[in-house]
This record gives structure tokens, sequence and C-alpha cells, in this order.
């Protein structure tokens, strides 16, 4: 069976092969012999209660100026491809709601990845709370004082921004420190704008575990650790990746979230695990594969792909009839 993929995510120009999981995935479908369509969210139409999306044929090639070697454009009624990957990075605004909700129309014709329902459900930093078992002692608050008093109990603190992302925003704060009441202020908006506030791990200096996991099944984990005097472990300011084993920590927390994610039809996730505890679920587009496939030398990504395959056929077989051949 050959599928058609279509990617939605951001435009061609933000792709960088040697770390773009999207680029991964496309690739690796395509090495399966499927056809792989890109789009952004805005080349989604609905017309009549139908989904057409306007699309190019991916065509990679990780040394090109335009990795994603993009073919003209075309229209597609998304109901008759096989797979949508939903990919654009976060913040989950409300252009991120609005594209699920368009999604909601296919989603019982087509394998949406992940699910709109899903993406509308998890948080990335408020889902974790639903696991307090594996997650660290945590406030959500905008109130300075519980703030103060959560730092001062835990020693310190990291507070983030609820609908953060790639490390921005995200603070230690310690008790007694002359700037924590400012810290506080600023991230809180002065007490307006809820924030999350977690133990400060202090294992974090050995690293953040990203662990992908793909219907549950971790399918391999990466270690972020920090650089310099940053105590922050993201790719994107610094963090330096090295391979890296599951061990019981890593298990148990699976385990605790496994059932809740094949509930929620998140199919494919990132994980964040400090110190061995759960630190944030990555669901709108988690990134790590790229690097997993290359410290590991192992092909999760054709792992995705064959998912794919075997979770398409199913959905194919159990939705309304569909167009033959699709539009493209
Ligand atoms: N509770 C914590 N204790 C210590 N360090 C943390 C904690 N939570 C996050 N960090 C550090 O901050 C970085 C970013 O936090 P994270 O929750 O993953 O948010 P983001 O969405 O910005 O990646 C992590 O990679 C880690 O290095
Ligand atoms: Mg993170």
């Amino acid at each position: 069976m050959t599928m058609d993929v279509v990617v939605v995510m951001d435009g061609p120009e933000t792709v960088v092969p040697a770390t773009d999981t999207s680029f991964g995935l496309a690739a690796a479908a395509i090495e399966r012999g499927h056809r792989c369509w890109h789009c952004t969210p805005a080349d989604l139409s609905v017309v009549d209660g139908s989904v057409r999306a306007r699309v190019r044929e991916i065509r990679p090639d990780a040394e090109a100026i335009d990795p994603l070697g993009l073919g003209g454009a075309t229209d597609v009624e998304l109901a008759s491809v096989d797979v949508v990957l939903v990919r654009p990075d976060p913040p989950f605004d409300q252009d991120y709601l609005h594209l699920t909700l368009v999604l909601d129309l296919v989603a019982d014709a087509t394998l949406v990845v992940n699910s709109p329902h899903g993406l509308r459900t998890a948080n990335e930093k408020l889902y974790a709370l639903r696991f307090p078992d594996v997650t660290p002692p945590t406030v959500v608050t905008a109130d300075r004082e519980r703030l103060l008093a959560f730092a001062a109990t835990h020693d310190a603190a990291v507070v983030k921004p609820i609908d953060g992302h790639g490390g921005r925003s995200v603070l230690v704060v310690r008790p007694g420190d002359e700037n924590a009441a400012s810290i506080l202020d600023t991230v809180t908006a002065r007490g307006t704008v809820p924030v999350v506030a977690q133990r400060y791990l202090p294992g974090v200096r050995d690293g953040d575990k990203r662990i992908l996991l793909l219907d549950g099944e971790p399918l391999g984990a990466i270690l972020r650790r920090p650089t310099g005097d940053d105590f922050r472990a993201n790719i994107c300011v610094g963090g330096a990746v090295e391979a890296v084993d599951l061990d019981d920590d890593d298990r148990r927390i699976v385990d605790a979230m496994a059932p809740a994610l094949r509930a929620d039809g998140l199919h494919l996730v990132g994980i964040d695990v400090v110190d061995g505890h759960l630190t944030e679920v990555n669901v709108t587009s988690p990134t790590g594969l790229r690097q997993l496939c290359e410290l590991s030398g192992a092909r999760p990504d054709l792992d995705v792909v064959r998912w794919l395959e075997h979770r398409a056929g199913a959905t194919a077989s159990t939705s309304n009839p569909r167009p033959e051949d699709p539009t493209p």
C-alpha cells in the first residue's frame, strides 16, 4: 500500500535537515515508497464541509538549499489522503486551535497524528500534572507570595510560562535572591498571568532526557546536557546531545502515561525527564528523532512510518468509503 502523507507544518524555509523531525519523518516515509506533501496551516480551506489543502510534493535532499525540494502546488481533498501529520511548531495559540478544529472534520476518515482532540487536550506543561506520582512538586498560579513560598519550601523553583517552548522565559527563582520578586512580577505580568513552578531538580546538570514515544511505547531517548552556566538543556539554547538508554524511572513514567496518551490520540510525543521526574509532555511537534537516529544508529524513523502504515490501513477499513485516487 502506497500512502499519501500530508505534513502540515511551518514554511519550508524553517527546515534544518540535521535536527528537523518533520523532515526526518517525510524522508523516512518516502524511503518506504510513500508520497509526501507539504502545506502550512494557511494552505487549508473548508469548502462546503470538505477540507481542501494546497500541497506541494516533498522530494527531500538534506544538502539542497530547499531541503524539502518542493514541487508545484496542487489541491487535494484531505479526507482522501492516508495520513496527516500535524507538525507546526508551538506555541499552541489561537491559530493552532483553529487548525485542530478544521482537522476535526477529517479525523474520522484519515489518520491525523497527533489527533486534533489530543492537541487541544494536552497543554505541554499542564498535561504532566495528570501524573502526580512521576512529576516534581508543582504549583500553577499567578500569586507572587504563593510562588515565593513554594520556592522557599523547595530551596529553589523553576518557573515557566504555561504556553512556553524552547526554554524561553524558563527561570530559576531562589529565595533570598534580590531579583526574585521582580522576576515573578515579570513572568506573571504583575500577578495577572498564571505560570507553572516546579521544584528545581539539581540533577538537571546531568541532563534533560527526551524520550520519544510512539503510541505510548518508547522509540528511544537522547540526553541534552546544559552547557556553560545555563541550567536549560534545550538544544536551541546550546544543550549538548548524546545517546542514552531508558532507566527504571523512565519506564515507570512511560507506564504511568501510556494509557492516557493512547486514549487521547497522542500518538507521537516527546516527554522531558529531569532527575527521574516528568517535567514536560511535548505534543505539537516533538523533536529529537533525527538526533536519535544518528546517535543510536537505529531507524526509529522507519518504525514510525511502519506504525503509520498499520494504523492508516485500520482507519481506511473502518471509515467511510474514500475516493479511489487522491487528487494529487
Ligand atoms: N523542574 C526543573 N528543575 C530543573 N531544571 C528544569 C526543570 N524544568 C525544566 N528545567 C530546565 O529548563 C529547560 C526547559 O524546560 P521545559 O520544561 O522543558 O520547557 P520548554 O518547553 O521551554 O522546553 C529544560 O531543558 C531543563 O534544562
Ligand atoms: Mg522542554
